[in-house]
């Protein structure tokens, strides 16, 4: 577009030029052989800032000191710089009226207005984008592609530094044996994953850092790295965890009287 629009500029002015009188010709190589900072206008502008004299000037402002043949010359102040100088007054006055006398406001106050407007932006944040948190009680094992892609990526760059890219455990346990030293299942590995261990502060809590949904999914990739069996992994820790038969959990009575499983820690 810019190449086609240049293109277009030059020949209209190939065109326009071969229509000029000689004298406008003549002018116009004049106009365009002084460079800018000797035109009129750069001149005009330069002098409105300056008020300063030219060489040909100079013997009317010189002063009659002469100090081993240094001489002085008595300009006078450049606008721009008494300018500026009477506007930082007038602000400086009225700064002081207004914050000093008056007692307008204070940083404090200015400060306490923008985090409370900033708090109401993030309310009507949140109640605009609703975001359904999981919890201990509603999480589900997820089993579809996308998430568990998504529990891996996560898995890699905050959790392999301790369990190992493929879960076989560092600092951490391994991740893919059946043992659990908190419990296994979907419930108690959430819950881990979301609030820490508390029997070991090395392994915090990922609720606050990953938010509850990407906890459920990165919770249900460590639960697909069930029996991958990676090699050079930690030996097992913690207790055996068998599913429980009958996924019904909200009957306690048979989980404490069913030997085989390990009771759910809450
Ligand atoms: C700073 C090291 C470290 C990091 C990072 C870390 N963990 Fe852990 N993790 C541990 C330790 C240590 C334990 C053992 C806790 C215990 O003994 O209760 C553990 C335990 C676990 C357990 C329970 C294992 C069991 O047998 O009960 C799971 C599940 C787990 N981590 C998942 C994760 C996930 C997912 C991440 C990333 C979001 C992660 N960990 C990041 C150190 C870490």
């Amino acid at each position: 577009m810019l190449v086609a629009i240049e293109i277009v500029v030059s020949a209209v002015d190939k065109v326009t030029y071969h229509l000029l009188t000689d004298d406008q010709k003549k002018q116009l190589e004049e106009a365009q052989s002084i460079p800018f900072t000797e035109s009129k206008f750069y001149q005009g502008i330069m002098n409105k800032f300056t008020r300063s004299k030219g060489i040909e000037q100079e013997s009317d402002i010189l002063l009659d000191h002469d100090y081993d043949g240094i001489r002085e010359l008595d300009n006078v102040l450049p606008p721009w710089w008494v300018n500026l100088f009477y506007a930082t007054i007038i602000f400086g006055l009225v700064y002081i009226v207004r914050f000093h006398v008056v007692n307008d406001y204070t940083q404090a106050e200015e400060f306490d207005q923008e985090v409370a407007l900033a708090n109401i932006e993030i309310e009507k944040n949140k109640a605009a984008n609703p975001v359904e948190e999981v919890t201990v009680d509603k999480v589900t094992l997820l089993t579809d592609a996308e998430s568990l892609a998504k529990g891996k990526e996560i898995f890699v760059n905050a959790c392999a530094a301790c369990h190992k890219a493929d879960g076989g455990g560092v600092v951490g346990p391994n991740l893919t044996d059946e043992f659990w030293i908190n419990g296994g299942g979907i419930k108690n590995v959430f819950k881990l994953i979301a609030e820490g261990s508390k029997n070991n502060p090395t392994m915090v809590g990922w609720a606050k850092t990953l938010g509850t949904k990407e906890v459920q999914k990165v919770s249900s990739y460590v639960i697909s790295l069930q029996g991958t069996k990676p090699a050079g992994a930690k030996p097992a820790e913690g207790e055996k965890w068998v599913e429980e038969a009958a996924p019904k959990t909200d009957a306690p009575a048979t989980a404490a009287t069913d030997t085989t499983n390990v009771a759910t820690t809450k």
